[in-house]
Formats: C-alpha cells, structure tokens, sequence
C-alpha cells in the first residue's frame, strides 16, 4: 500500500555509500565515517523546504539582496544511541541547531520501547524538530520517541532514518500521520528478532565496536 507521506531518497551517492555500510567486513570507524558523509546527504533533502528571506549585503563589489534562512529554530532530535550517527552530520550541516536526546532501549523480549533519558531545548513548540533514528524496524522506538517529543510541544515534526522495514512505516504512518517520513532505503522485511532483512545489522554495534 503506498504510504503518501513516505519519501526515499535514493541518490546515487546515497545507495553507494549506504551498500559500503550494510558489507559485514566494513569496519567500525569507515562505518561511522559514511553515516556521517549519508546524514549530510539526507539533511539536504530533508530540509529543502527551510523558508528564506531577504537581506541586503555587501558583497566586495556592491550591495545586494541576497536571501538567507528566516530563522525558524531547528532542532536534531536524536533517539538515542543510534541516532547519534545520523545527528552529528546534520549538526555539520546546520551548527546553530538544538538538540534534543531521547534514550530508548529495545526490551529483548518484548521489543517494546524503554525509555531510560530525555533531554530537550526549550521552545520545541516554535522549531522544526527533525527526529533521527538510523533502523526503523518495528517502529516502536521512534513511535515512542516522537510521542514523548509531542508531549513535549513539539508540532512541526520530520522523521529521517537510513533503513526502514515495510512493518515500521506501517506502524509509525499509523501512529503519526502527521510526520513524514524521510528514508534512504526501504528493505525487505524484519525477521523473528526484528532486525532489518537484507539490513545491516544492529546499527550502534557497528557504529560503536560494541558486539
Ligand atoms: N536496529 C538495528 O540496529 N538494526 C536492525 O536491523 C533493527 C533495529
């Protein structure tokens, strides 16, 4: 069933650094290094929407009217630890944003969101709040996440992750009609243990050197 506020971003550069991630023999540190290099890629796209406006300059040769970003607050929302990942390149792309951690665990048996921390900027209510999450696989994290966020005054939302599972958007579009959601790869399928199929494993594991 299409899924009307679902976008994949499949740029070239996106795929091929994306397929250089998911290859089990790619250690931690270039891991790392292309999420960060994708998550800067993402943020383009995700915020071509950001409104400008008008300001006279000076440039070396005249004045001008150029136009620079109005201003309206952003915040990186980062669901905790994964989310790191994808946050710390976008924060490369716009250093002036907020951010905003909200840590979730994955209860082993019953794959339900725990949350342990939670930690947000003022304001939510007047930003742009850009929640990131590398895996979306059953959703649950980031369902649980951007509810804690709306409790919060959160109202202008996005939701960026790297891979998603059909069984994740389902439920997220369920849960937050109201959020799009920005993906550089649908996948297969989640198996018994919900991880992504063909996936690249368990994210922060490999982001971190964990396992
Ligand atoms: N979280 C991960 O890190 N990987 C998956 O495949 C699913 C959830």
């Amino acid at each position: 069933m299409p899924t009307p506020n679902l976008t994949v971003l499949d740029h070239p550069l996106v795929e091929h650094k994306l397929s250089l991630m998911r290859e089990k023999t790619t250690e931690t540190a270039k891991f790392r290094l292309l999420l960060r290099e994708i998550s800067l890629l993402l943020a383009y796209e995700v915020l071509r929407d950001l409104k400008l406006h008008d300001v006279e300059i000076e440039t070396p040769m005249e004045t001008m009217v150029a136009r620079k970003l109005e201003g309206k607050k952003l915040c990186f929302v980062s669901i905790l630890r994964a989310g790191n990942g994808l946050m710390e390149g976008m924060l490369d792309l716009v250093p002036s944003a907020r951010v905003a951690h909200v840590g979730m665990y994955r209860d082993a048996k019953t794959l339900e969101p725990v949350e342990y921390y939670f930690k947000v900027p003022e304001g939510l209510e007047e930003r742009l709040c850009v929640v990131v999450d590398p895996m979306l696989a059953t959703g649950n994290s980031a369902i649980a996440g951007v509810e804690r966020i709306k409790q919060a005054g959160a109202r202008d939302i996005k939701f960026v992750c790297l891979l998603a599972a059909p069984e994740g958007i389902e439920a997220f579009s369920k849960a937050h009609p109201d959020v799009p959601i920005y993906t550089a790869a649908l996948d297969r399928e989640l198996n018994d243990h919900a991880y992504i199929l063909p996936g690249l494993g368990d994210a922060g594991d490999r982001m971190y050197g964990t396992k």
